[in-house]
């Protein structure tokens, strides 16, 4: 039986919502009841009733999943699929930091692990960050663990001073001006639309800069027929499927090797084992719950 077949049976026999980010195998996403970004998969497992969700993406997508859905079991059929960038807060530094500054607002980028969210006012993601720190009332904010995206941040809220991290994502910060300007030789007429973990340098080059969603959204609404796209080099299997008439180049093909840790035989042994079950300590959940909500409240940007 082929791959999505198995799928459609086991959905149905164990109760089961699968979703997948937009980085995950293309042969994964066409089996997932939804495909998308960081803040539209947290909204889309809380909105639907599925008793067991697996969860096709890095492990701080699906322990958002359970900190926002603790009555539900969230699956992720590789626990070592894990974000880098979320591992680079120094959790000592981050305290000592909160001590020396008790005016100043904690934003945590959603690619944070649990105790980073336990110590943040507020989450966002690349979605929503300019909307989340404008929404802030204290006029001093401190952005981790992403520099890159804290900078596209600081671009749009001029009123505020802005503390970042020295966090940053390996695929992203890897793309560089060189390899989109060699692509534009080729390509002069392409529309250039890259993620906010580019460094500014790319971002500069841009002619639009979005969340995987957001990505997605402007190649379909555009009139341009060709698109040089900085980010991950999975995003172009959705590209390409929703806009068959178009032409998508990834420079450099940038990889995210922790997404590729989840594998379709994985994904099926999830799905008739129901395990493994994302674990979070009850006390965590129940304090990282209130900067997730709060995001979730001020909503998508845009
Ligand atoms: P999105 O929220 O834009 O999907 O990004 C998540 C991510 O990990 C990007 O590297
Ligand atoms: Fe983390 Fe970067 Fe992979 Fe996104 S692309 S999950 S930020 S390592």
């Amino acid at each position: 039986m082929v791959f999505i077949e198995q799928v459609k049976r086991l959905k149905e026999e164990n109760d089961i919502l699968l979703v997948a980010h937009n980085y995950q195998l293309g042969v994964i996403q066409d089996a997932a009841d939804y495909t998308g970004d960081s803040f539209g998969l947290a909204r889309k497992v809380t909105e639907e009733e599925a008793e067991n969700v697996i969860f096709c993406g890095v492990d701080f997508m699906a322990e958002s999943a359970v900190v926002l859905n603790s009555e539900k079991k969230i699956i992720h059929p590789e626990p070592k699929a894990q974000c880098p960038m979320a591992a680079m807060v120094d959790m000592g530094r981050l305290r000592r930091y909160k001590k020396d500054n008790p005016d100043t607002a904690v934003v945590s980028y959603v690619n944070t692990n649990v105790e980073t969210k336990v110590e943040s006012d507020i989450c966002c993601t690349s979605s929503n960050a300019v909307k989340v720190v404008r929404s802030l009332e204290q006029d001093k904010i401190l952005f981790l663990p992403d520099k890159n995206l804290g900078n596209y941040i600081k671009r749009f809220v001029k009123d505020k001073t802005i503390d970042l991290w020295e966090g940053y994502c390996g695929t992203h910060d890897k793309i560089s001006v060189k390899d989109i300007e060699i692509s534009l030789k080729d390509h002069p007429q392409a529309e250039v639309m890259v993620h906010p973990e580019c460094k500014p340098e790319v971002v500069d080059i841009a002619h639009f800069v979005g969340s995987t969603a957001g990505i997605l959204k402007q190649a379909s609404e555009s009139s341009s027929k060709e698109f040089i796209v900085g980010t991950e080099v999975e995003m172009g299997h959705r590209l390409r499927k929703e806009n068959p008439d178009k032409t998508f180049i990834f420079p450099g093909d940038p990889l995210c090797q922790n997404m590729k840790r989840i594998t379709p035989e994985k994904v099926l042994r999830s799905m008739e084992d129901l395990r493994p079950v994302v674990k979070i300590d009850e006390k965590l959940i129940e304090k990282a719950r209130r900067p997730l909500e709060r995001m979730i409240k001020v909503g998508r940007g845009e």
